[in-house]
């Protein structure tokens, strides 16, 4: 799987930010310690320290991060810590953002339930969570060993103990790469939800 995951983090590293990293920075306060799990080749991190947060970025495969790490610091830009670590089985720092993007869904369907419990239980109260997941019309929906898709109304329970900010549905046809490095078309349905967890009184 690393081998994947570095060849697709090369292939993406010069990509613009997400949307769903851009419209996180219209609601974060500033500055704010963001976790970027499966953070990928950094892109969305990068965006983030520029617009003067400071990041933790954790990744299964971290060459490219740590690449981006050196880049940084020859500009004296020293707001990115890289960690080497499964998402799901790590203890959660104490962060006041927590921002998952094409990552969390890397699971499979029969374990999310328990992985998703471990992880959420460790987020803060009064954290804003960015997240995108995949839905049931996506085109790898059949891959439930590899991947979990949540239909609407699983996502509005998942979230039911935040405010949620933003949801946003989409589906379109797009890209996806092969493990050869082969880019294929596919159908891709997600949900983007930014929301923030409450404070229990
Ligand atoms: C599709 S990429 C998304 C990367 C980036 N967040 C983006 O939006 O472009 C999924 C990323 O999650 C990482 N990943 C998947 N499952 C993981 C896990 N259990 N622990 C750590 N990283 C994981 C992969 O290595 C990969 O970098």
């Amino acid at each position: 799987m690393s081998s994947y995951d570095k060849k697709f983090h090369e292939k993406t590293k010069n990509e613009e930010p997400r949307a769903l990293a851009k419209k996180l920075m219209e609601v974060l306060a500033n500055p704010s310690r963001i976790i970027d799990l499966g953070a990928g080749a950094g892109v969305d991190a990068k965006h983030f320290i520029e617009n003067g947060h400071t990041v933790i970025a954790v990744d299964r495969e971290t060459t490219v991060l740590e690449d981006l790490k050196i880049e940084l610091s020859n500009k004296n830009i020293n707001g990115l810590e890289v960690v080497k670590a499964d998402l799901y089985e790590m203890k959660l720092p104490q962060v006041d953002c927590v921002y998952a993007s094409f990552s969390l869904p890397f699971c499979p369907t029969q374990l999310f339930e328990q992985k998703w419990h471990q992880l959420e239980s460790q987020i803060p109260n009064g954290a804003t969570i960015a997240m995108i997941f995949f839905g049931k019309n996506d085109s790898w929906a059949e891959w439930t060993e590899r991947f979990t898709f949540h239909s609407k109304s699983e996502i509005e329970t998942l979230f039911k103990a935040y405010d949620l900010l933003y949801l946003e549905e989409l589906e379109n046809e797009g890209t996806s790469m092969r493990p050869n490095g082969e880019i294929v078309t596919k159908h891709w349905h997600t949900f983007s939800v930014i929301g923030r967890k409450k404070s229990i009184i």
